[in-house]
Parts: structure tokens; sequence; C-alpha cells
């Protein structure tokens, strides 16, 4: 059974163009619950270990720096079929695929600064979860 979290960071690019408010409403119309959420700066190290899994990918140095060039916000949500639905509702990695109307095709700049990372399976939700939110930080 799909799980109800997902996790999501509004990228560097689109914290910088003041966009963090028209992603959250376009978030929230689409039916997410905000559980915790915050603005914060990532260090080199911390979005180098959020990323981990594409050590080794040659975008992978660039995202790390671009990941590490400035604010971010971060945000658990929560909707039944959340990994899912919010993938669909951002759209594809590469904004140049993404559907008209989603969060990448609006909002994104490149394939690298694609405004928001979204979660891609319920035990990595719960993992990036984890990595930003405390259990006092959580609603
Ligand atoms: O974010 P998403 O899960 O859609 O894509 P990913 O394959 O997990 O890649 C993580 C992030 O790396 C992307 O969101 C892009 O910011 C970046 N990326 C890139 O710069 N160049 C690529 N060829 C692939 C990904
Ligand atoms: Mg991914």
């Amino acid at each position: 059974m799909a799980g109800k979290t997902t996790f999501t960071m509004i990228k560097p690019s689109a914290f910088a163009s003041n966009y963090t408010g028209g992603i959250l409403k376009m978030i929230n119309d689409a039916g997410f619950v905000i559980k915790a959420l915050k603005a914060t700066c990532l260090t080199k190290e911390q979005a180098g270990a959020f990323y981990a899994v594409h050590q080794g990918k040659p975008f992978y140095d660039s995202l790390v720096k671009f990941m590490s060039s400035g604010p971010i916000v971060a945000a658990m949500l929560e909707k039944d079929n959340a990994v899912e639905d919010f993938r669909t509702l951002i759209g594809a990695t590469n904004p140049a695929n993404a559907a008209e109307g989603t969060i990448r095709k609006l909002y994104a700049v490149s394939l690298e600064e694609n405004a928001v990372h979204g979660s891609d399976s319920d035990e990595n939700a719960n993992i990036e979860a984890d990595f930003f939110f405390s259990k006092i930080e959580r609603v």
C-alpha cells in the first residue's frame, strides 16, 4: 500500500527568485498537507550526503555546489499516495519534458535548477524527512 508521506525541497534558484509562496500554494492546492517546514542553508557536506545516491555521476559535483549555494525550503508533506502524486505535480526531472501546469514547467530554469526535489519512494521519503526534521519539528 502506498504511503502518505513525501518530502520536498524548494531549490536555491527557486528560493532566490521568490517562488516559495507560489510553489507552496500549488502544493496545498493539490491536496498536500504540510507536516513540517523550514528554510535553511545546506553545507556542501550536507548536500553531498542528501544526494549520496548520485555520487559518481557526471552531474553530482555541480548539483552539490548548486544545492549548497543558497537557502532552500524543506517540507514534509502528507496525502494519500503521496510520493507518486507529488512526482506528478512536479513533472519530469528535465523541465523541457515537464507537462504543462507542473511545478517544474512553471518554475524550473534548467535540468539542474529544476525548482524542486521530490522523493522517489516511500522509503526515501522517510529517510529524507529524517535528514531534516526531528520529532518536535513535525505536526
Ligand atoms: O530530482 P529527480 O528525482 O527528478 O531527478 P534525479 O535523477 O534524482 O536527479 C537529482 C537532481 O540532479 C535533479 O533534480 C537535477 O537537479 C539534477 N540532475 C542534473 O543536474 N542532471 C542530470 N542529468 C540529472 C539530474
Ligand atoms: Mg531523485
